[in-house]
């Protein structure tokens, strides 16, 4: 079992370069079935998730092409099969992305049910609800959801909670609907601005996208496009806090700040530098951390996929900050690994209290979710002697080869296979993204 090794109190610097964003690419690489034409698209960041949705469309007779360079050719001339299996959904649960795109492209979808992970049960009960005000027919049995439409109507759906795949799923659907479908309480966050963006260039008519009410005017048919994914906001947020939390001075290429706005405004606020440039940062570590309370929202808020990192930070600040997970009932695994190393956190249901400021001491580790072992790798580079972090394949899941940019900007990161995992805990759930 792959591990990373860390061995903190090295300054960075230099210069690093974002990969494309993870869930923008997950459903831009779902939106090929919706037309038999070929989609090209380019920035894709080649993580192990981009892989699993590869195999998931190859499944159903999705023609992939995964390049080096992160560009992906995909064509659906003809889907062998309506199906997403168990085996490959459980390990990634944003394979119900298929769900709409097939069931509106074939009129019948099995997609199994993704199961609960280690940040929460997960649900799509409200990717199902608006597909039934669509038309779809859907029943739950042995685990898997069966799907079926002779052609989706348009319809006004309202989401009771703000669903980010959601939203993606029924505006890939309504795009092949017929007439009009409004989304209200639509998830706002850049991912899925880019989706829509995708959408219109294969011919989609599609308003509000980015916003909280979207409105898809259906069409018969789709074709291909070529599009560029957005820049990865929570990687850029995951640098800022490395250099942050590891002190030193590093620039940030080909980034977006304005999509991750919240972040950049918590930090400033905390002590950190940071110039903004078009589509760079300039990140220097504050001289001393200030303690600030952060409560997890949906877009524009601040966002779920950094709070862990924002909690290792937290521990260096000079004071008592709480943290407050506002979307999922369980994003807290990362809190008893942080522990480990020194910090001092108190969690009581959804709220954490970090008491800060307690110098962090590598130790070993246990990644238990992509974002987890992020704040894990952040906080080692700021830890005092060597970390080595466990089943780092939930940070492949990811990030693009972030050991190697990080030694790139001055960490001292390797690889390391040291034997076998170190046992099988109750925690290792199914993947989260
Ligand atoms: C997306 O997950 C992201 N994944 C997650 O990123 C991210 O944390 C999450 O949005 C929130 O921003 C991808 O985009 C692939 P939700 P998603 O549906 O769509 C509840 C990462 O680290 N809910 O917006 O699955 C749900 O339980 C991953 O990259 C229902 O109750 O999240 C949660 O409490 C982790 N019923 C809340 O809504 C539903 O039908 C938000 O979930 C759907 C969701």
């Amino acid at each position: 079992m792959e591990k990373i090794r860390i061995l903190g109190g090295k300054a960075l610097e230099g210069t690093v370069r974002i990969s494309g964003a993870k869930n923008a690419s997950l459903p831009d690489v779902c939106a090929s079935i919706l037309t038999d034409q070929p989609l090209i698209l380019g920035n894709v960041p080649e993580v192990g998730d981009i892989r699993t949705m590869g195999r998931v469309l190859s499944a159903m007779g999705v023609e992939t092409d995964i390049r080096v360079g992160g560009v992906v050719e995909l064509r659906a001339a003809k889907l062998t099969s309506v199906e997403a299996t168990y085996d490959l959904v459980k390990t990634m649960r944003a394979s119900v992305l298929v769900l709409g795109p097939v069931l509106a492209r074939e009129g019948r979808a099995r997609v199994s049910l993704p199961g609960g992970c280690a940040i929460g049960d997960r649900p799509i009960d409200l990717h199902l609800t608006a597909l039934e005000r669509m038309g779809a027919e859907i029943e739950v049995e042995h685990g898997y959801v069966e799907a079926k439409a002779k052609r989706l109507r348009g319809a006004e759906i309202n989401f009771d909670t703000v669903t980010v795949t959601g939203t993606e799923n029924i505006m890939m659907a309504a795009s092949l609907a017929e007439g009009e479908t409004i989304l209200r309480n639509a998830a706002c966050e850049p991912e899925i601005a880019d989706l829509a963006d995708l959408l219109v260039k294969m011919g989609a008519r599609i308003q509000g996208a980015g916003g909280s009410t979207i409105r898809i005017e259906g069409v018969d048919r789709l074709h291909g496009a070529e599009h560029t994914v957005i820049p990865d906001r929570i990687e850029t947020g995951t640098f800022v806090a490395a250099v942050a939390m590891a002190g030193g001075e590093i620039e940030i290429r080909n980034c977006h700040p304005p999509h991750l706005r919240s972040v950049l405004d918590k930090f400033r606020e905390i002590g950190v530098r940071i110039e903004e440039g078009p589509d760079n940062l300039r990140v220097r570590a504050p001289r001393t951390v200030k303690p600030s309370d952060v409560t997890t929202n949906p877009h524009p808020g601040f966002p779920t996929d950094m709070q862990a990192q924002y909690m290792a930070l937290m521990t260096m600040a000079n004071g008592v900050s709480t943290i407050t997970e506002s979307i999922f009932e369980n994003r807290y695994m990362h809190v008893a690994e942080l522990q480990r190393m020194g910090a001092s956190i108190r969690v009581d249901g959804r709220v954490a209290q970090v008491r800060g400021h307690t110098p962090l001491n590598g130790a070993q580790v246990m990644a238990t979710d992509l974002r987890a072992s992020a704040c894990l790798v952040t906080a080692a580079l700021a830890a005092k002697g060597e970390t080595i972090i466990d089943r780092v394949y939930h940070l492949d899941r990811g990030y693009w080869r972030i050991d190697e940019k990080l030694r790139g900007i001055g960490a001292d990161i390797e690889r390391i296979d040291r034997g076998s995992d170190s046992g099988q805990r109750a925690t290792d759930h199914a993947q989260i993204a």
